[in-house]
């Protein structure tokens, strides 16, 4: 187990050499509900927004160019995307801080950096396009590639390390958990018996051979596997509650918290983890429930509209929440 943590696994690819300005010319995501999430944060006090998963920056630029007297921290986990973020916040000099970490570290990096309070945040939850489209990191069933899939390459276990030790329950269990995946017992077996299992082709035909012909005909059916192995490989779920607790507790009054989740799973935890906050007792209430110290900015989530939808396939699974500091907390 030791020795395929550091990714031996993944032995026999040879990582291409990419160099960064190469990285930064061609990181590509197209940020999503921008409109909605920069009329979020329109009547923030001044101060800094942290931006907990800035990716290429795209939502953090359209922000620093509407909101003059604000600044951005950003961090992310994965180096290209900060390759391509620093690239594009260059023009903005120290407003803007990008730095590596994962977001369940944010107190600490906030500490660091001398804020102990924030005027926002964002999430914007999952993986961006530049990591789908990338082969060689494994995110992709449309791909071949070596079966990684973690967005920091320099830490933890590879999706690969993941099918080749659990065994067949616990694979069904993050299957199904992550996956929604109904035949995640089946798909779990063939996947132990296919063993070793190193590419991302292969992972896809063995799910796609696994499962029943019926459940073929709405789209690959490799996918909801894939998107159940990033979810373990990242820990997306399990730190996403913590995440946002820090965040929370860092926001001045007036401050306000945006997260843009693309699965139900993580929906969930966004919403379960603001309406703790806002104390929430009537779940059927038509308009926003506030208590002391926190106001849902609206009841419910929104969705991208039809228009940026057509355009950008990716939004489609959008779900955004907001929430706003209305008093400082209790002593
Ligand atoms: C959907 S993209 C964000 C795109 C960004 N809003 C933009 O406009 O370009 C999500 C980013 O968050 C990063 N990420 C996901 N989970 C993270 C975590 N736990 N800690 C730090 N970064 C994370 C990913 O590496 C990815 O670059």
């Amino acid at each position: 187990m030791a020795e395929l943590c550091d990714s031996r696994s993944l032995e026999g690819f040879e990582p291409p050499v990419v160099e960064s300005w190469e990285i930064a010319m061609t990181f590509e995501h197209i940020p999503v509900m921008v409109d909605e999430i920069l009329s979020i944060f329109d009547d923030v006090p001044p101060g800094v927004v942290l931006d907990a998963t800035l990716g290429g920056a795209g939502h953090s630029v359209a922000l620093l160019e509407r909101r003059p007297e604000l600044g951005i921290v950003g961090l992310d986990q994965d180096d290209d995307a900060l390759v391509a973020a620093r690239a594009r916040l260059e023009p903005f000099g120290d407003r803007a801080q990008a730095q590596k970490c994962r977001f369940d570290q944010l107190g600490a990096e906030l500490d660091k950096l001398g804020h102990d309070q924030i005027s926002g945040f964002l999430f914007d939850l999952g993986v961006s396009s530049h990591q789908i489209d990338t082969g060689e990191r494994g995110f992709s069933y449309r791909t071949d590639g070596p079966l990684d899939m973690r967005m920091d390459q320099s830490a933890g276990r590879t999706a690969a390390d993941v099918v080749n030790i659990v065994d067949d329950r616990e694979l069904a269990d993050i299957l199904r958990n992550y996956g929604d995946e109904k035949h995640a017992m089946r798909i779990a077996k063939a996947i132990v018996a296919a063993r070793p299992v190193t590419t991302t082709s292969q992972l896809a035909d063995i799910v796609r051979d696994a499962t029943p012909a019926r459940d073929k005909r709405r789209g690959d059916p490799s996918k909801r596997t894939f998107q159940a192995l990033r979810i373990e490989v990242n820990e997306e779920l399990s730190i996403l509650e913590s995440a946002l607790d820090a965040a929370l507790d860092r926001l001045c009054v007036g401050g306000r918290g945006a997260v843009l989740a693309y699965h139900s799973g993580e929906d969930r935890i966004v919403k379960q983890t603001f309406r703790a906050r806002v104390d929430v007792d009537d779940h059927r209430s038509p308009v926003p429930l506030n208590n002391e110290e926190f106001s849902l900015l609206w009841n419910g989530s929104k969705k991208p509209r039809d228009d940026e939808n057509n355009e950008n396939r990716r939004a489609t699974s959008a779900r955004l929440r907001g929430i706003e500091r209305v008093k400082v907390a209790a002593a």
